[in-house]
């Protein structure tokens, strides 16, 4: 079986955890691999295709991808850099063995990295907010609360720090998507999903998947999603579907007791399957009943 690998991104909501039971879903061979909602990269990064063409309406997302992908051929100057820029902030990087003070960690035994971290990460933000710096905006991803990104009505980037610093973990991923996408021809889009599938050319080899923003849960990367944009979704699915052109779509169905009642009424009409969430309340029953998360595809299982 293939390892599923990690996007450095460590997006919300992101499908790592699923790769596993997505991937035997998808076809067994794909051509071009088209995501309209890629957000940290994790489905593609984990998908067999000859050509990938992802898309994503934020616009950090789409330029955080393409700075990994310029150093495609030189993927130890992009770590160097990095640490270059921790080092000036003097941020803990427990990759290089920087690593917060005994005492700091006794005093604050949960918090220790978002203590130690939180003038320089201050610091490296407001650098951020006047330079526009690209690396400086991952570092902050990384440094900071949640792994997220999110910018206040003027524009200036407002998480406060996380409790994590620059480990193995970040080291690996960068490596492992800087590894795939120098091998792969891969292109990147960035605007609304319709634009987006309206200009391909999309042919019955290839494969869409969707992983758009659940109407049911309050990611930052949902404010813009509504009722009738998930509708508007669905009648350009089946529009595509009708066309010959295979999908999957990734959803949720129902949460705590709120049912997605746009999609439930759609879905029927292809293959629906049931996802394991792997979170934590997946093992309480209580939660867990209330929680279905599904994958939706025109495409027919295989028995590989
Ligand atoms: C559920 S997330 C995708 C997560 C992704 N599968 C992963 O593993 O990281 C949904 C993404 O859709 C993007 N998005 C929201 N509205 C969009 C639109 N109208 N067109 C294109 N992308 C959009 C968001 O920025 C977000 O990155």
């Amino acid at each position: 079986m293939t390892k599923i690998i990690r996007s450095p991104f460590f997006y919300v909501g992101d499908k790592y955890k699923l790769m596993t039971q997505l991937k035997k879903l998808f076809p067994d061979s794909i051509d071009t691999f088209i995501e309209p909602f890629v957000g940290g990269g994790s489905v593609f990064l984990n998908t067999n295709a000859k050509k990938y063409i992802v898309n994503d309406i934020e616009t950090n997302i789409i330029d955080l991808h393409k700075l990994f992908y310029e150093y495609k051929d030189k993927k130890e100057i992009f770590i160097e850099e990095l640490i270059e820029i921790i080092k000036k902030y003097e941020l803990s990087c427990s990759f290089i063995g920087i690593t917060v003070p005994e005492e700091l960690k006794k005093k604050h035994v949960k918090t220790y990295y978002a203590k130690f971290n939180k003038p320089a990460y201050l610091d490296m933000r407001d650098e951020y907010n006047s330079s526009k710096d690209i690396k400086l905006l991952y570092l902050l991803l990384i440094y900071g609360f949640n792994h997220m990104i999110r910018f206040n009505n003027s524009g200036k980037f407002n998480l406060p720090v996380g409790n994590v610093d620059f480990n193995n973990n970040v080291y690996t991923s960068i490596n492992n998507y800087i590894d795939f996408v120098s091998q792969e021809n891969i292109k990147y889009h960035n605007m609304d999903y319709i634009e987006f599938i309206n200009n391909l050319k999309i042919g019955e080899d290839d494969f869409i998947y969707f992983d758009p923003p659940y109407l049911l849960s309050n990611s930052e990367y949902n404010k813009m999603w509504n009722e009738e944009k998930e509708q508007e979704l669905y009648n350009m699915i089946d529009v595509l579907s009708s066309k010959g052109i295979k999908f999957g779509l990734s959803n949720l169905l129902i949460q705590k007791d709120e049912e997605n009642h746009i999609l439930s009424n759609w879905m029927d009409k292809y293959n629906v399957y049931d996802i394991k969430s792997n979170y934590i309340s997946y093992y309480d029953n209580s939660i867990k009943k209330s929680n279905k998360e599904v994958y939706i595809t025109n495409v027919k299982e295989t028995t590989t």
